[in-house]
């Protein structure tokens, strides 16, 4: 059998044509998971393996993309950390117990292994389930980003709180971060063993730091839990708003680095060095355009890659998705 597409570009090895997925591409802008999502709570729906593998699994068919992710969340791995995990409906994910002192870092609890076996579980269902064509992406939070969540207690604009906490007590900070690390790294190997074929470490907050901050206060503990991944696995290092930052986040390691929309796919890579695998670079806004624009932006991403290997909103058209998808196969078929 030929190596899928996806894992192909993660290793930069010539595929057929070049891989498409999409984050958040089983969510409520599709009328199957807005069935579910009727009489099953959010976080009860991925603590159930049977019913997220099914999410996991159907989407990915239903969308013919090159990869599944499996239906999980970054914030999962904080609960069993003690913080109080809630979802309420319409207000986004909220930390019952945030984290504002040295005591409260020393307070939260080693992730015992099995706390986030459900996880695993809808791993090795979901694999089983999918063609073998179709690899199944792991996933989890970047330090940074679920710090935030802690110290925060939600979402956040300016993540005033968790910058004041790593300048004020850099002492708690590291000792936050390598908590974080080693939880991290042990979930992504359980879900390595489980059967993912890829994993993705997702900074989405990372962009709001000053370079010398992130090498300073991040980039040693992303580096830490990179190179305590079991080796083999394709690692994609993903932030958002990260032009200022691509040199240190190569630097932290990942065969792939992810990128948003908000820089050019060509400027990114040149930097980067093509020496590491490039992802992303659609605008998820720009999936609510008619589909000719979809597919011209589709083109000018696939040009930019240059024949190199390269969150839906819930008010998307499905139709988009499908034809966002198609256009990526048909024009960079080789
Ligand atoms: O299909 C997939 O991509 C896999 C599953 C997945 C979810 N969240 C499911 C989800 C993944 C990979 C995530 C990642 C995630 N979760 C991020 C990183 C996103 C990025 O682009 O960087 C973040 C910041 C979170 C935390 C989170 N989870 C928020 C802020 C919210 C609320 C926002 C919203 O849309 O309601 C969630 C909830 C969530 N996670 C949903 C889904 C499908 C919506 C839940 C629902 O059904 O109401």
């Amino acid at each position: 059998m030929e190596t899928p597409p996806f894992l192909a570009a993660c290793r930069r090895q010539p595929a057929r044509y070049t891989p498409v997925w999409l984050m958040r591409q089983a969510g409520r802008y599709l009328p199957e998971y807005r069935a579910i999502r009727e009489k099953t709570g959010f976080l009860e729906l991925c603590r159930t393996p049977d019913l997220a593998a099914e999410v996991t699994v159907g989407t990915a068919l239903r969308l013919g993309v090159d990869a599944a992710i499996i239906f999980a969340d970054i914030l999962l791995v904080l609960d069993p950390m003690g913080a109080g995990l809630e979802f309420t409906r319409g207000d986004g994910p909220a930390i019952q117990h945030p984290v504002r002192s040295a005591a409260d870092v020393d307070r939260l609890r080693e992730v015992e292994p099995g706390a986030l076996a459900y996880v695993a579980e809808a791993v090795k269902r979901a694999r089983a389930a999918l063609p073998a064509t179709i690899p199944l992406i792991g996933f989890a939070g970047a330090p940074f980003t679920l710090a935030s969540y802690l110290i925060e207690g939600g979402g956040s604009r300016l993540h005033a709180r968790t910058k004041a906490f790593m300048l004020t007590d850099p002492g708690a900070w590291r000792a936050l971060m390598e908590r974080l690390v080693r939880a991290v790294a042990a979930y992504l190997d359980a879900q390595i063993d489980a059967g993912a074929d890829a994993v993705q470490l997702f900074d989405s907050w990372v962009g709001c730091l000053a370079p010398s901050d992130y090498r300073t206060h991040v980039l040693p503990h992303v580096r830490e839990l990179i190179g305590a991944i079991r080796p083999g696995t394709p690692v994609i290092h993903f932030g958002t708003d990260t032009a200022g930052l691509l040199e240190c986040m190569r630097a932290a390691g990942g065969d792939v680095i992810g990128i948003d929309w908000r820089i050019d796919l060509d400027a990114a890579w040149s930097r980067l060095g093509h020496d590491v695998a490039v992802q992303g670079n659609l605008d998820p806004v720009a999936l609510l355009a008619p589909v000719a624009e979809i597919r011209r932006r589709a083109a000018a991403i696939l040009g930019q890659a240059a024949g190199r290997p390269g969150g839906v909103l819930p008010q998307t058209p499905v139709e988009h998705v499908l034809a966002l998808v198609d256009a990526v196969h048909e024009l960079s078929a080789r």
